[in-house]
């Protein structure tokens, strides 16, 4: 029989740069009182679960440790960040065939602790890997999401706070579709605060919208290679955004997150995993939240979601 799940329990398997930065927000977010690491290199996760508990004098207490897969059958969460990283001028879809094989074993173990949790994919490509996730898992669809572009929809927000000099947690912008190369910021229902990005720009004194929100969604985009250009990895941004869809999740907060999950019928999309605003609570993607866009952006969206079936395919 399938064990209860504890909604104080998560686990996070892969304990590289982004497994443990993610497991460190996590541990002082105070939102679990338990954390299973797992890594194929035990002694890599066991060197993680010391040094994280560490801080915990400083935190709340925890029971933090290394351990295997038996260790996540009452998961309420179970994070997969293993996999390789993307190197200095790979694409995130170059990673596929070495990830997706990563994520068809890791899901095999899973399997077989007959857990009732939720899979929280972020290696990547992630749409593609949840894809893969969702399938050799069996796990009804609400139960199996990936981080997508919350990510990059922190950045987007991020870059036009900075651009407007106003809050970035006044911006709502959403990035959706793939997170990666095909991505596309919405701007035709991006606000501050309800104002359209637009009108906002105009009361900052900035014009020339067009050429300006075309550079910010560009850097926003090409972010992570040059943060990989420049320091190998990215893994603090990833980390608060797994401790923003943790604590949704943890506290049912029905918070419009743009994760990554199975689309069925969306703008005629269909069978196919990427991001779109959904609202995430306790069970996962509760709804999806098709927000207003553009033909051109409803375009892109097709294009991106077409990308996306394609390297699902080279999965097979
Ligand atoms: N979704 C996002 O927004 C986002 C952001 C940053 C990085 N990432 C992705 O996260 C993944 C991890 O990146 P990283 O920088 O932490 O890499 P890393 O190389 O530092 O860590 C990967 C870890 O996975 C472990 N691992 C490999 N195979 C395993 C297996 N079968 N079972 C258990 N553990 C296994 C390795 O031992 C290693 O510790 C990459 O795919 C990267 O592209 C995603």
């Amino acid at each position: 029989m399938a064990k209860e799940v504890n909604i104080r329990k998560v686990a996070v398997v892969g304990c590289g740069f982004v497994g443990s930065t993610s497991a460190y927000t996590l541990m002082q977010s105070s939102l679990f009182s338990e954390m299973v690491l797992i890594d194929a290199d035990k002694a890599r996760a066991e060197g993680e679960a010391l040094d994280i508990k560490h801080g915990l004098p400083f935190a709340k207490p925890m029971n933090i440790y290394a351990g295997d897969y038996s260790d996540i059958a009452d998961a309420a969460i179970i994070v997969i960040t293993a996999g390789a990283a993307q190197k200095p001028g790979e694409t995130r879809l170059d990673l596929v065939k070495k990830n997706s094989a990563i994520m068809k074993s890791i899901i095999g173990e899973i399997k077989k602790q007959d857990c009732q949790g939720i899979l929280l994919v972020v290696s990547n490509p992630v749409d593609v890997l949840t894809n893969v996730a969702l399938k050799a898992s069996g796990f009804p669809e609400n139960r199996v999401i990936g981080s997508g572009t919350v990510l990059d929809s922190a950045r987007l927000k991020y870059r036009l706070g900075e651009h407007l000099s106003v809050d970035s947690r006044s911006v709502h912008a959403f990035i959706v579709g793939e997170h990666g190369d095909s991505e596309i910021a919405v701007w035709s229902s991006a606000n501050v605060s309800g104002i359209a990005v637009d009108d906002f720009c105009e009361m900052r004194g900035h014009i020339n919208h067009d050429k300006n929100m075309r550079a910010i969604a560009e850097q926003v985009k090409n972010s992570a290679y040059e943060i990989i250009e420049k320091k190998k990895a990215t893994y603090y941004g990833i980390g608060m955004a797994v401790k923003r869809i943790c604590e949704a999740i943890v506290r049912d907060e029905k918070s419009i997150l743009p994760v990554s999950s199975m689309i069925h019928g969306i703008y005629g999309i269909d069978d196919v995993v990427l991001s779109m605003p959904a609202i995430v609570g306790k069970d996962g993607v509760e709804t999806l939240v098709p927000i207003s866009m553009s033909s051109d952006e409803v375009e892109k969206l097709k294009d991106s979601a077409k990308t996306l079936k394609e390297v699902l395919e080279q999965t097979k």
